[in-house]
């Protein structure tokens, strides 16, 4: 029988961010590769060959051919057992996305080399940084023309506020890419095309100060020029420390092209090597050790219809401490009832298989009859446990969502509430009106197709939407009467389900415009209202 201890200890669970097109899936397929979890390529996401991968499970994924849901691979590497939390690429990334990255104890981001950092990466880094989780990067595309990799490493430092340290420095980029040279190991890779399988490269030993070997290598003129980058790197960049490395302040920067599959195995292995073992999750004023043998998770999202034949509805959990037994009758906190988790599943794949056991580290698939919310807690029976939730991040889309079949009423609440419950949408209610017309707030416009599809689909309804200019929310502090407030005509006054006030906004200006018309006013960001674990 395994050891609990042990297999925590080997869990590495982590999330890939990139913005749209940086190499993403690519670098995670040849990730799959190493770890011979698929066995070509081509098996993560097809986006022009119509193949069809785990990810794809709702109708309008297929249609659309992008990737909704955020699935979770998980695979075997040199006695590790890695779970690699994908992320939704496409630019309508949506609330999920950043529900993911709490379920993740460190985060690889993936950057175009041509390109520097591009927005969703900025989106996604703001909320890897609350957790103060390690950040590993990869600037991608070296085979293809670059920026100044100093320049890349300065926007870095600068745009996130972290220090950087290149673990390989590039020789040259696009038709003169040569290879990168590992500052630790003193060795140069040398660099060619090469598309698919999982190929190692050799490492070629080589000291900086061996001109004539480096000559050989890769040209005098790309030795010349390394030579000069590497002094310059060695005296301007931070210095090595794993500690921050651990708790994000420092992120080990690797130079490659996953395409080539270049430079994928050296980062596998530093990766592994530096990043952390399930990390701690938090419980009121404690912090749960994973390796304590009484099972405990939360849920971070919960999937609704994911397979049309099923309807089904999918919780999916993290493992935060101990190890899961499928025949154990484990206590859903929040509802106060001991609870038998049924049909747990891990996703490997293109499969979705169903387990017995799983530990903390892990994340598992447990079919949802409609009991759980995000953000609740299951655990063994009498552990006393309960996880910070999960908070809302800010809505940047908003609509106003009226019902149009007053036959249809009751369904059109009751879809639109259960919808807004299980986290897909926020809802916030126009003050005196009722459920049969409310504001629709989502981070990512896909989440509108995804509330019609499933209007339509599982309540039978159809209704009007119309998009509004806002684009940012604050929430009202204070006893104020919002009615009393002087604010312009575009800014709207809307509450929550909990009876908040909120007010919502068009551009900056118009918030300046509130605080400064009105003393003593002070407005709230999400994040502020909600401490994320
Ligand atoms: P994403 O998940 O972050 O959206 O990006 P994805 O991996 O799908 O890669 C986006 C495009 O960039 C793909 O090309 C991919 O082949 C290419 N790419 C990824 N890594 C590298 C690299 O290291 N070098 C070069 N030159 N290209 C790279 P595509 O034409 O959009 O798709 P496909 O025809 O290759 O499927």
């Amino acid at each position: 029988m395994p050891d609990i201890k042990n297999e925590i200890l080997r869990r590495r669970t982590f999330a890939i961010i990139s913005h749209p097109d940086a190499g993403k899936t690519t670098l995670t397929e040849k990730l799959l590769l190493y770890g011979r979890a698929i066995q070509s390529a081509g098996s993560v996401k097809g986006k022009q060959n119509d193949k069809h991968a785990v990810s794809d499970w709702m109708e309008i994924e297929k249609k659309r051919g992008i990737s909704i849901t955020s699935s979770v691979l998980q695979f075997e590497y040199e006695g590790y057992c890695i779970n690699i939390l994908d992320t939704p690429g496409h630019q309508d990334f949506s609330e999920d996305t950043y529900r993911t990255l709490t379920a993740a104890d460190s985060v690889v981001m993936v950057i175009d080399a041509a390109k520097g950092i591009e927005p969703q990466t900025r989106k996604l880094f703001k909320v890897c940084a609350m957790r103060h989780i390690p950040i590993f990067t990869f600037i991608n595309k070296m085979d293809r023309e670059a920026r100044d990799p100093f320049e890349l490493l300065d926007q870095l430092e600068k745009e996130f506020g972290i220090g950087t340290y290149p673990m390989n420095w590039p020789i040259g980029c696009g038709c003169d890419f040569k290879g990168v040279y590992d500052r630790n190991e003193h060795q140069i890779l040398t660099f060619s095309e090469f598309h698919g399988g999982s190929n190692r490269i050799e490492a070629i030993h080589c000291d900086i100060t061996d001109t004539q070997k480096l000559d050989e290598l890769i040209g005098e003129y790309s030795r010349a020029d390394l030579v000069d980058q590497v002094e310059l790197l060695d005296g301007a960049s931070f210095d090595f420390d794993l500690e921050q490395v651990r708790c994000g302040k420092l992120t080990p920067v690797f130079f490659g092209s996953a395409l080539n599959n270049f430079g994928i195995e050296p980062f596998l292995e530093n990766f592994l090597r530096m990043t952390t073992t399930p990390l701690s999750y938090r419980s009121g004023e404690d912090f749960i050790d994973p390796s304590c043998e009484q099972f405990s998770a939360f849920v971070f999202k919960i999937q609704a219809n994911m397979n049309k034949a099923h309807r089904d509805r999918i919780a999916f959990m993290r493992i935060c401490s101990g190890k899961f037994e499928r025949s154990k009758e484990y206590f859903h906190v929040q509802a106060g009832k001991p609870i038998k988790l049924s049909r747990p599943q891990q996703m490997m794949a293109e499969e979705r298989e169903v387990i017995d056991e799983a530990y903390a580290g892990d994340i598992i698939g447990v079919f949802d009859p409609g009991v759980f919310s995000i953000g609740d807690t299951i655990c063994e029976k009498g552990m006393k446990v309960q996880y910070a939730g999960i908070p809302t991040f800010a809505p940047e889309h908003f609509a106003i969502v009226e019902q149009i079949d007053s036959l249809k009423r009751k369904q059109f609440q009751k879809g639109i509430t259960q919808i807004a419950q299980e986290g897909a949408i926020q809802m916030f209610f126009l003050p005196g009106t009722g459920l049969e017309r409310v504001y629709v707030g989502v981070v990512g416009m896909l989440q509108f197709d995804v509330l019609q599809f499933r209007m339509e689909s599982e309540y039978g309804v159809k209704y009007s939407r119309t998009d509004t200019p806002h684009c940012l929310v604050r929430f009202i502090e204070g006893e104020v009467d919002p009615k009393t407030l002087n604010l312009m005509q575009a800014t709207k006054w809307v509450q929550d389900s909990k009876g908040r006030n909120l007010l919502l906004f068009t551009a900056d200006y118009e918030i300046n415009w509130a605080l400064d018309k009105n003393p003593g006013l002070v407005l709230k960001e999400f994040s502020q209202m909600q401490e994320i674990q």
